[in-house]
């Protein structure tokens, strides 16, 4: 950058690297895990710009720095911080909230009081970064009121925000004790992206019931004093992943291999069915594996020649709705590892870590049937990069009618996670099906994934963004 500042400044709870401070003081740094890093990457490389996040540990007080083609700002947050604002907060109040409320949200003040001071934290080191007249896109959850703080600070900035996970009904959200100072957090923004149309028309009903703004379709008007100041869009942007470089890592003659080898060491399974989240109850991991015990039971499918691979990545392990849901997956796979496994024929290969994004081709090359059972998400990048995987057009995706991709990727075999019968029915469904129909169910995902990829989502929405007028432009401001 020059002395003014970034053209474009990114704004995420984490920075798309884990961050640790060497023997000799300076950072070193490894790539952290996450939809929303495999998602900005490529933006951001492209682009002369700032990423501005959490590095992973805390009390981490470090100088901006430049990494894989990008400056990362790093913001620190204490061990209490991370208690109350990311673990509390974010992931205990929030994200229960906005997923339906499958687990009860926990209310409490103290949390809060921390997400406010870490959003303002977060906001000035923005407001700190962005050249005059900058774009700003803040992202997610954790953020949703920097879009006001940054507003606040910095009239001449243009703001987006976009909201990766769902957005609930009115009914649910209106459960919030702090539900108006949200809204107003994120009508900070000019323009406020969600995965789904229907996540767009929540938050508009929302801002409806809890301010007084006019509305019109997607478009609510902020005035001041009577007077009209500026027009905020809500809008769906799907987000998607980067659907060639993922089909060209599945073509490799490693991957290729390393796909055959899989089947080889499960003991070449007529069908290899595959779950692959992180351990997240939102998930539907204990219905997935609850339906295939059950037809191991009935007899529908049998651990002679079928086998499920479920990895379940670690994900938010202090908060305690995480560790009992690992208790009762561990519980699960065990009883019916116990009940139906053989020598040589386990029933459920269960892998409790994260694997690289080769590894992850690899197993989608080798999989049968993949298992995308989730209860509610935002959009669930782990079925697009399945059907990108699969070059092969053979393949079959089993996918919760509950994510967003299911608004997108109707060549799947949709379901509802919440109904076992229904699941099994499906399940059976995929792993009997005409490898015609197969072929032709695969074709219609692929061609919708690969065309619809993350490089075209980030400049859909910048696209918008940035056609938005800043303060000081000729024609501004109203
Ligand atoms: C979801 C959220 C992201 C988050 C990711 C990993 O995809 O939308 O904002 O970064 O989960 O969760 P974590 O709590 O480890 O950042």
């Amino acid at each position: 950058m020059g002395t003014a500042g970034y053209d474009l400044v990114v704004v995420a709870n984490r920075l798309p690297v884990d961050v640790t401070l060497g023997e000799d003081g300076e950072p070193t740094w490894t790539r952290s895990p996450g939809g929303l890093v495999t998602a900005l990457e490529p933006v951001m490389q492209n682009a002369d710009g700032a990423w501005v996040g959490w590095g992973g540990s805390p009390d981490l007080e470090l100088d901006p720095f430049d990494a894989d083609g990008m400056r990362l700002v790093p913001v620190p947050l204490s061990e209490r911080e991370l208690e109350d604002y990311y673990e509390g907060f974010s992931n205990d109040t929030l994200w229960p909230l906005y997923h339906d409320v499958i687990e009860p949200p926990q209310f409490h003040r103290q949390w809060w009081e921390s997400y406010r001071k870490v959003n303002w934290r977060f906001a000035t080191a923005a407001a700190e970064q962005a050249a005059h007249g900058a774009t700003v896109w803040v992202h997610d959850y954790q953020l949703q009121l920097v879009p006001a703080m940054l507003r606040q600070l910095r009239a001449d900035v243009r703001i987006g925000y976009f909201h990766h996970i769902p957005f609930p009904a009115l009914e649910i959200f209106a459960q919030l004790p702090w539900r108006k100072q949200v809204v107003e957090g994120l009508l900070g923004a000019d323009l406020i992206g969600f995965q789904r149309a229907g996540d767009a028309s929540n938050f508009v009903r929302v801002v409806r019931r809890f301010t007084d703004l006019t509305t019109r379709g997607q478009v609510v008007t902020i005035t001041k004093h009577g007077k009209v100041e500026r027009h905020v869009r809500a809008a769906a942007f799907p987000i998607s992943i980067d659907s060639k470089k993922f089909d060209a890592l599945a073509r490799t003659p490693e991957v290729q291999q390393r796909a055959k080898e899989i089947r080889t060491e499960l003991g070449d399974p007529k069908v290899l069915l595959l779950g692959c989240d992180r351990l997240d109850y939102t998930k539907g991991i204990r219905h997935r594996i609850k339906a295939y015990g059950e037809l191991l039971e009935d007899e529908r499918l049998s651990v002679a020649d079928t086998t499920l691979v479920q990895i379940a990545s670690p994900s938010r392990e202090n908060v305690g709705a995480y560790q009992q849901l690992r208790d009762d997956v561990e519980l699960l796979v065990g009883r019916i590892n116990g009940d139906y496994g053989e020598l040589g024929h386990a029933a459920i290969h269960y892998m409790h870590h994260s694997y690289p994004m080769e590894e992850m081709a690899a197993l989608y090359l080798a999989a049968d049937v993949m298992l995308v059972t989730a209860l509610r998400d935002g959009m669930n990048l782990v079925a697009k990069e399945y059907v990108a995987a699969r070059s092969d057009d053979r393949g079959c995706l089993v996918l919760s009618e509950f994510t967003g991709a299911a608004d997108e990727l109707t060549g799947a075999i949709l379901v509802n996670p919440h109904d076992i019968a229904g699941l099994k029915d499906a399940i059976t469904y995929a792993v009997h099906l005409d490898p015609r129909e197969a072929r032709k169910r695969m074709r219609r995902l692929r061609k919708r994934v690969l065309e619809n990829d993350v490089a075209l989502w980030s400049e859909s929405f910048l696209a918008v963004l940035t056609a938005v007028p800043v303060r000081g432009e000729s024609g501004t401001t109203t």
